[in-house]
């Protein structure tokens, strides 16, 4: 297996050997490259301040997409284009369209931040033109300002990424995307360093072997929890396997009956299926973390890691999704509810990797959402989020099925819940006696995010917002004025 990380630097061919292969992007950048544009906050992905941007070819067409350099480990970097706020300005020392705009809007004032920025809008501004207000605030909800005030900010944005990129990135890109492509031919890579081993397949076949050979390595997807494990909790990963680059593990198809979102699929791959067949879940994941986290973190990541409050299983239950684990090139298929064994336990067995989610299409007159509660709208963690997915027939409940995550030590579906529902007419007298039931069914605890009591009623009011949400009109209006009265 070849040795040597093997990038471009921009547009400099770079090769990177015998350093650690989980040291950060962010700290090569600043301790080995010397380039100290890029800036760290918080190191755990929240901040922006490190936000860079990699060029990846996908399709076919270079990609420009924002990640945050400090939760990104260097071996990532193999075959992809790093591109930092040193890179912008032009030969002439001409400032990019995206910096000019900042300059012309005041949008900075102490500057720490302003990197972040620049990069988040680099990417924005190569996203394809036309940013409105929305799609300027979903691309810099990663990036936190503490003394400018983001009014300046979105309205530089909104003057940069009003029309299709006109740079020399993009005059560029057919020769970038070229020599990318040639980067990623010959041997998968394959680290041995003192503090760790970072595998790199390419196939499924290769893959089946290293985790045959390596058992318990770390599978990392974007790494957007792993690395995490590195840069807070200080641990060593001495076996990585790195699934990003296995072709066909990030693929999203469908076909009459089934969605299959690839493991190693990142949200954003994954995005614009979704919001075909089901908007709610779509607007929910634009809240799981932010742009940078969503274009490297996965929904395959989101459920091995099984925590009690990762945002998509409680929506993959609800919509009977079922999970393709495979080992040694045997599958198996597991209902996503019966995956979740205890806390942060699955059922992967050793050596077993998570290879696809396949999600039933749905059936006619479906009504599904999916809420996330938590106290900031993007960059937080749910203290509880309810997912709902019911069919009715003449007005009862043909089909329910209820999950939450925040409720257990496992994301949990809600079945006694949903049986005091099946057959029953689909209003709020049924939902008061599924609420009791669901009070009886689910006991979560009290923490930093939420006290348990406050879980239960949010629970509770959750299913009963679903209710008045799909209820026939009439049911929930005559209800809402009783209320009133
Ligand atoms: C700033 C920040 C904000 C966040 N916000 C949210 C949020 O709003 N909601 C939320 O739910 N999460 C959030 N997260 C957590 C994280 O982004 C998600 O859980 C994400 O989906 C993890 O995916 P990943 O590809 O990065 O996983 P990784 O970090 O690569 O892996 C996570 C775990 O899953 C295992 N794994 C990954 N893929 C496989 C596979 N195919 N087979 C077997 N095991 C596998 C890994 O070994 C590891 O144990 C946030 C994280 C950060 C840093
Ligand atoms: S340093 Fe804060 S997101 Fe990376
Ligand atoms: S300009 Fe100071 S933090 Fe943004």
């Amino acid at each position: 297996m070849r040795e040597t990380i093997r990038f471009l630097l921009s547009e400099t061919d770079c090769s990177i050997a015998g350093l650690p292969p989980t040291m950060t992007v962010l700290e090569w950048l600043r301790t080995e490259a010397r380039a100290c544009g890029t800036k760290e906050g918080c190191a755990e992905g929240d901040c922006g301040a490190c936000t860079v941007v990699l060029g990846e070819v996908i399709d076919g067409r270079l990609r420009y997409r924002a990640v945050n350099a400090c939760i990104l480990f260097i071996a990532s970097l193999d075959g992809r284009q790093l591109l930092t706020v040193e890179h912008l300005r032009g030969p002439d020392g001409t400032l990019h369209p995206v910096q000019q705009a900042l300059v012309e809007q005041h949008g900075s004032q102490c500057g720490f931040c302003t990197p972040g920025f620049v990069m988040s809008l680099f990417a924005l501004y190569h996203a394809g033109g036309g940013a409105d207000r929305q799609a300027v605030q979903e691309a810099l909800a990663g990036n936190l300002c503490r003394c400018t005030g983001y009014r300046p900010i979105v309205d530089a944005a909104l003057a940069a990424c009003a029309g299709p990129p006109a740079d020399r990135f993009a005059a560029n890109a057919a020769a970038i995307a070229a020599r990318l492509q040639a980067l990623a031919t010959g041997e998968p890579l394959g680290l041995t360093h003192a503090s760790g081993k970072f595998l790199v397949p390419r196939s499924l076949e290769q893959l089946d072997g290293l985790t045959q050979t390596w058992p318990d390595a770390v599978l990392l997807a974007g790494g957007t929890d792993a690395a995490l494990w590195v840069t807070k909790q200080y641990r060593a990963l001495p076996e990585v396997i790195a699934l990003d680059r296995v072709e066909g593990l990030d693929t999203v198809t469908e076909d009459d009956s089934l969605l299959r979102v690839g493991a190693s699929a990142t949200y954003e791959d994954a995005l614009a299926a979704l919001a075909w067949h089901w908007p709610e879940f779509a607007r929910m994941v634009r809240r799981v973390g932010s742009r940078q986290i969503r274009n490297r973190g996965t929904i395959g990541g989101n459920v091995a890691n099984a925590s009690p409050i990762g945002d998509t299983p409680p929506a993959l239950i609800a919509l009977g999704a079922t999970l393709v684990l495979r080992a040694a090139g045997e599958r198996r298929r597991i209902a996503a509810e019966d995956f979740f064994l205890g806390y942060r336990k699955t059922a992967l067995a050793r050596g077993e990797y998570l290879e696809a989610i396949e999600v039933p299409l749905p059936a006619p007159g479906q009504l599904f959402a999916v809420y996330k509660v938590s106290k900031r709208l993007e960059q937080d963690i749910s203290a509880v989020c309810g997912a709902f997915a019911l069919t009715l027939d003449g007005g009862k409940v043909a089909s329910v099925r209820i999950a939450f995550g925040g409720m257990a030590a496992v994301p949990k579906r809600a079945v006694q819940t949903e049986l005091s529902l099946l057959g029953q007419l689909w209003t709020q007298d049924s939902v008061a006696l599924a609420m009791e039931a669901l009070d009886a069914e689910l006991a979560p605890i009290s923490d930093m995010r939420a006290s348990a009591a406050y879980r239960k009623l949010v629970a509770r009011n959750l299913l009963l917002r679903f209710q008045l949400e799909t209820a026939p009109l009439s049911d929930a209006a005559v209800r809402l004025s009783e209320v009133a009265a």
